[in-house]
């Protein structure tokens, strides 16, 4: 009997993934399929909830995320069907209807959640709410949405200044603004455009580099107007909009599809074909630099779902290059540089990722956890204040390490113990259930463990 390459340990309410070196290469009985996108799910319950007549959603991503969004939305008055990838409806209340809940809105682990959702709450005149989150949402940024709101004329408190959660809202009829983000936030922008649907006129949001757009297209769908100027990063909604119930298709996530990529590129005599991936080329970043390591990766069946561009992704073995990622290619890959970390220590030379400082304020500090696991493992990782210094080429050794309650440190770990000696313990693996509740499962598949 083979000695099984990922085994469990559940200890109260924690999960550790014990992972061995596999002894061949990776491959697919069938071609592996991601959940859906986290971003499009999010926005697909969201405008759903907030339009006119019924919403159906076809591949909504079931992780942890969304269900806090879910539940937020049908605490404010919408009828959403029990969660399922098949077939979601939604029943909207109708844009300016919200319901003031009795009880405080909890966005759990989601800074999407929290952030659209405040545009939304902010802009309905006359109720009052509160919202919260778990320990490490309630410590990261939200003056970069309250700030802009109260320009708008929002009234928002909150601990530090207004700027961490829990959060109360005295819902406003808003002005528009143009608002000139300091960073590429696509969570930003959208709770602007979001504000802006209930708000007399043009408000427009202009950024420093284009972050994913999915907002500007799903809301042009429901019916309302979007103005975008790529000349200028800046997108314009016209409001007072009307949005109407549509069907969405949500694609497989290419930050989910990220981990098998890299899996396939470093682990030797492998071959995985991921299918029905979104490739918006808002996200594609990690293809551009994976493509620029020397990774063996093909775009399959190219085909346009539901307004987003979808692929199919076949990766195989192949040797890996530094390379340097920084500018506006960031905001395209933000939340693939954990995996990235991962390839870059597979691969020959120093790859450095700078002005990616906005790491450090997501789930985890991502550049300071990232950088302290994988050399546990005997990566030499160096953190720079906006980003890594990867020096490819040291074999890794498996250890213990700890996902620090990130879904994407979790299986980026997970990913370099398929190339690290001896066994390697993810602890905190449960994390992965954010945003890929069936992570542990395809990693057993690929691995030959059906
Ligand atoms: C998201 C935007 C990004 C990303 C997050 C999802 C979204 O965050 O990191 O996982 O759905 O709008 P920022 O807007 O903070 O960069």
């Amino acid at each position: 009997m083979p000695v099984p390459v990922v085994t469990h340990k559940i200890t109260e309410d924690r999960q550790s993934l014990l992972i061995q070196k596999p002894t061949s290469g990776l491959s697919f009985a069938s071609p592996i399929r991601v959940p859906g996108d986290k971003s499009i799910s999010h926005r697909a319950l969201m405008l759903g909830a907030l339009a006119t007549g019924e919403t159906q959603i076809q591949g909504l991503l079931l992780g942890e995320d969304p269900r806090s969004t879910a539940e937020c939305f049908r605490a404010l008055g919408a009828e959403i069907s029990e969660l399922n990838t098949e077939l979601v409806r939604v029943r909207g209340i109708g844009l300016g209807q919200l319901l003031e809940p009795n009880d405080i809105l909890n966005a759990g682990n989601s800074g999407t959640t929290m952030r659209l959702m405040l545009g939304i709450l902010a802009s309905h005149p006359g109720r009052f709410f509160t919202v919260t989150g778990d320990s490490s949402l309630r410590s990261r940024p939200m003056s970069r949405v309250v700030k802009p709101l109260q320009q708008m004329g929002a009234t928002i408190w909150g601990r530090k200044g207004n700027s961490l959660a829990p959060l109360a809202i005295q819902g406003q009829q808003l002005k528009p603004i143009i608002y000139n983000s300091p960073i590429a936030s696509a969570q930003v922008k959208s709770c602007i455009l979001l504000a802006g649907l209930l708000t007399e006129g043009e408000t427009t949001v202009t950024e420093p580099a284009l972050s994913r757009d999915h907002s500007e297209r799903m809301l042009k769908a429901f019916g309302a107007e979007v103005i975008v100027d790529p000349e200028s990063n800046s997108a314009t909604i016209v409001g007072p909009a009307k949005l109407q119930g549509q069907s969405v298709i949500v694609p497989g996530d290419i930050s989910s599809a990220a981990f098998w990529l890299v899996a396939g590129a470093i682990v030797p005599d492998s071959e995985l074909l991921i299918e029905n991936v979104g490739v918006n080329p808002t996200r594609t970043g990690i293809l551009a630099a994976l493509g620029m390591m020397g990774a063996d990766i093909g775009l399959e069946n190219q085909r346009i779902v539901a307004g987003e561009p979808v692929a199919d992704l076949r990766v195989r073995h192949s040797k890996l290059k530094a390379c340097q990622i920084g500018g506006e290619m960031i905001p395209r890959l933000i939340d693939e540089i954990p995996i990235l970390a991962v390839a870059a220590v597979f691969a020959e030379g120093t790859t450095v990722i700078r002005d990616a400082a906005e790491l450090r304020v997501k789930e985890s500090d991502r550049i300071a956890v990232m950088a302290n696991q994988l050399n546990r493992m005997g990566a030499k990782v160096t953190e720079l204040p906006d980003g890594l210094e990867i020096t490819g080429g040291t074999p890794l050794t498996g250890t213990d390490v700890d996902s620090h309650t990130d879904h994407r440190i979790a299986m980026s770990l997970a990913i370099a113990a398929l190339n690290a000696d001896g066994t390697t313990t993810v602890n905190g693996a449960e994390a992965a259930a954010i945003s890929y509740p069936d992570f542990t499962t395809t990693l057993q598949q690929i691995c030959g463990q059906t």
